[in-house]
């Protein structure tokens, strides 16, 4: 079986976006690879954050991806930061990164403008850091949603140059695209998104879930019940897709577009299917909240296993290199 990888930033409550761009695909792609998960820490620390709340992220981050599916029995899920080996990589990558290609990043020139105050080298070179992610365990496929793609072309980029340089080392990567690579936040203008506070996390109660439905905003053109609309423009019938048949997807489409159904009876079938595809996860999570011991030994479990490919990856790399 080829190996996947994939990760996820411990910066907030996972949300539907995550969800659905990522972590329903991991789920389903764990008969199809030798799939491995991480919880990047590393990643999460290029922005500011509060020290104190980083571990219960951490495992945070972790009991939901297990709650949504990653079962560790047919998965590796781990924390970056138990791996010494993703950083020492990292090192090794940055010199045969060309400046030119991180400086053109589109996520770079974002959270710059974001954390202008804290324009740090990490945040500049974190592409690397999920380069060395993904070579060290050689992993040939890596489900993203559409933000991500960058990255992954410069990934691959990275890949070449280290091969043409030290000889054929590493596969390169493809990404995986889920069928919903891409979902807006509750202003249906701007990607869903921890930094942006337009989300609808895993966690949220049913009640405010639905709350949050009522007032996300839908096709800016349909100003009065009788207007028609057009759920091609919509961010609440991309969700849809995720969560509804498509029999009801039939439903909203033709009904939006002649007007017979209001944005209103739209929401309510939407809050009422992602509820009901959420609350299984949710039970889980309240599990797993009585037991965090066994969400850490998962995690170090996971870390146990990396450190052996890890290990090998880089005694390969330090041979190349002329090191040995
Ligand atoms: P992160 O933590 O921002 O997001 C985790 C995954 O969720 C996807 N995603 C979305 N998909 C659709 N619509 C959205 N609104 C949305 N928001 C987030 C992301 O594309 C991602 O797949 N840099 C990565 C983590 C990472 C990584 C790696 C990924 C570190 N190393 C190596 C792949 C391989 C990130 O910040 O993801």
């Amino acid at each position: 079986m080829k190996t996947l990888f994939s990760g996820i930033q411990p910066s907030g409550d996972i949300h539907i976006g995550n969800y659905l761009g990522a972590i329903r695909n991991w789920v389903r792609l764990l008969d199809k690879y030798q799939c491995i998960y991480c919880i990047v820490d590393y990643h999460a620390i290029t922005i500011e954050y509060d020290v104190q709340e980083m571990l219960s992220r951490i495992i945070g981050a972790a009991t939901v991806n297990i709650a949504a599916g990653l079962d560790p029995e047919k998965c590796i899920l781990f924390r970056q930061s138990d791996v010494v080996q993703h950083t020492e990589l990292a090192w090794v990558l940055n010199t045969v990164t060309p400046m030119g290609d991180l400086e053109r990043m589109t996520q770079f020139k974002d959270k710059s403008r974001q954390h202008a105050s804290n324009v740090n080298a990490g945040l500049f070179t974190y592409p690397v850091l999920m380069a060395a992610d993904i070579m060290l365990y050689k992993a040939e496929a890596v489900p993203v949603g559409d933000d991500q793609i960058q990255h992954l072309e410069l990934c691959r980029e990275i890949t070449r140059k280290f091969n043409n340089r030290f000889g054929e080392v590493f596969p390169e990567a493809q990404p995986l695209l889920s069928e919903s690579p891409r979902i807006l936040g509750l202003d249906g203008k701007s990607k869903m998104s921890k930094s942006l506070g337009n989300t609808i996390s895993l966690v949220d109660s049913p009640e405010l879930i639905r709350e949050k439905l009522a007032t996300a905003v839908t096709d800016e053109n349909r100003k009065r019940r009788k207007d028609p609309g057009n759920p091609d423009v919509c961010n609440l019938f991309t969700m849809h897709k995720g969560f509804s048949t498509a029999e009801q997807l039939k439903w909203v489409d033709e009904g939006c577009r002649s007007a017979s159904i209001g944005c209103l009876e739209c929401k309510k079938l939407l809050a009422d299917n992602m509820l009901a595809d959420i609350a299984p996860i949710q039970e889980r999570i309240a599990e797993f909240a009585k037991k965090p011991d066994l969400v850490r030994q998962i995690l170090d479990e996971g870390a146990r296993k990396c450190r052996v490919i890890a290990e090998k990856t880089m005694d390969e790399v330090h041979g190349v290199m002329g090191f040995k």
